[in-house]
């Protein structure tokens, strides 16, 4: 469907009138009459759909692959490059990790049929949990069946209504709604603002029983790194845990990739939780904390979403052992995830893309300050051949609306450059088409 300019306009003045956090209208009285829109930022989603579909661009969600998405994925029987997984140091299709899971669904089946605690333990459990224990040279590690349940459970039970927790205002949503759950207070500081953080925690500590600090080892939207030493020691000035998220840190930052603590060189010890998934990196599913062995045990005992949900699949346990094996044993693979993502970023740069405060690890944004503008891009990247997701608002403020690369060792530099001389050409057609008026 084509629109008028004056359609267009009106269009896009509702866009940018949107709020940040919509709330849900009041819910009519015949409960099955509620519509999307009556629901929390439903209206907010449907003026998005509603504008891609006026303005001709296809919905970039739910896209079916159908292989292993690695460097490259085949998507409706077509190859692309593929840049919107993260097969961090391709494990995921490692044989070594497939054969691994294959013997443990021989050995236990699909699944672990209880809850750890009532008979669902398997010995991969324990094996796996030493293995992420060693890896940060913690006392002891828990892992639970989703990264994402792992940050809200855990948030959940450790925080109440009288403690406070402050995060870094790009820490990903799982944290988020652990800290909502809690009750505790809760407060977000600028994005990797070490003096900000320094500034809540002076106006309100002193208010609250106990404070908690969440930050991310590699942050998954801009790619960039915290001061790690930084926060380890404004928590120990304040009284306050230090939580750190590594679920884009593991098997990307440190010669061995252990994270943001090897990549710094900075003492692990000093983080009081550690938490990551397993299914980036890991090419599983699931999530963990490793720390001391009293918190482990307390948590084993009180998270809700580890005493009240089934245990791990055993297949996925054994699949993110062997991943931590390989990962530990094959260095080089790191190392050229690293090379590999750093190449991007300054191919992308040289090609005049902002590419935000990246460190160019693994994760390369480019900002583009329009969702429209963004997911064009995007579509016409597909088209081209390459696969990149775009993020767009509510998931980012509209202003930083972006592609965001997954880079992984796979890819090769051949299709790196490729990738930015596509995009190049396409960013070119797109700015062409004034999507936004520009
Ligand atoms: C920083 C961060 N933490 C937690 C999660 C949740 O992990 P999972 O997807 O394994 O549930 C994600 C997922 O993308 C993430 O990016």
């Amino acid at each position: 469907m084509s629109l008028t300019t004056n359609a267009k306009l009106a269009l896009l003045t509702r866009l940018a009138r949107r709020e940040t956090a919509a709330t849900a209208a009041p819910l009519p009285k015949d409960e099955r009459a509620i519509s999307w829109k009556d629901l929390p930022n439903g209206s907010d989603l449907a003026v998005v759909h509603e504008a891609g579909a006026a303005l001709g661009v296809e919905n970039p969600y739910f896209r079916v692959h159908e292989g292993l998405a690695d460097a490259e994925t085949t998507i409706g029987n077509r190859q692309f490059i593929n840049f919107a997984s993260y097969n961090y140091i391709g494990l995921n299709g490692d044989a070594r990790v497939t054969e691994a899971a294959k013997a443990a669904i021989d050995r236990y089946g699909v699944s672990a049929s209880a809850s750890r605690v009532v008979s669902g333990e398997r010995p991969v459990h324990a094996e796996l949990e030493a293995a992420i224990a060693q890896v940060y040279q913690a006392e002891a590690a828990m892992v639970m069946v989703s990264g994402h349940a792992t940050n809200v459970s855990v948030i959940g039970t450790l925080m109440g209504p009288r403690d406070l927790i402050l995060h870094d205002a790009a820490i990903h949503n799982s944290a988020v709604e652990g800290a909502k759950l809690s009750g505790a207070r809760r407060i977000a500081f600028a994005h990797n603002n070490l003096k900000a953080a320094e500034r809540e925690l002076v106006a309100h500590r002193a208010r609250h029983t106990r404070a908690l600090l969440i930050i991310e080892g590699h942050y998954s939207m801009d790619g960039d790194l915290p001061d790690l030493e930084g926060f380890i020691a404004l928590a120990r000035k304040h009284n306050a845990w230090l939580m750190v998220d590594e679920a884009h840190s593991l098997g990307v930052l440190g010669p061995h990739g252990r994270g943001i603590a090897e990549h710094l060189g900075v003492d692990p010890s000093g983080v009081d939780i550690w938490m990551g998934t397993l299914s980036k990196t890991l090419s599983a599913c699931g999530g963990y904390i490793a720390g001391q062995e009293k918190l482990i045990s307390y948590l084993k005992y009180s998270t809700p979403g580890f005493v009240y949900s089934v245990g791990l699949p055993p297949a996925l346990a054994a699949a993110a052992l062997a991943s931590v094996r390989v990962m530990l044993e094959e260095p080089e693979r790191v190392a050229k995830l690293q090379a590999n993502a750093t190449l991007f970023m300054r191919l992308a740069r040289a090609a005049g893309f902002d590419t935000a405060e990246c460190c160019g690890m693994a994760i390369v944004p480019v900002i583009l300050g329009s969702s429209l503008v963004a997911a064009r891009l995007a579509q016409e990247m597909f088209a081209a051949g390459v696969n990149v997701q775009p993020i767009l608002y509510p998931a980012v403020p509209e202003r930083a609306a972006r592609l965001r690369f997954f880079i992984s060792s796979t890819h090769t530099e051949a299709q790196l450059r490729q990738t930015v001389e596509i995009m190049t050409e396409a960013v070119a057609r797109v700015r062409k088409m004034k999507l936004l008026g520009q």
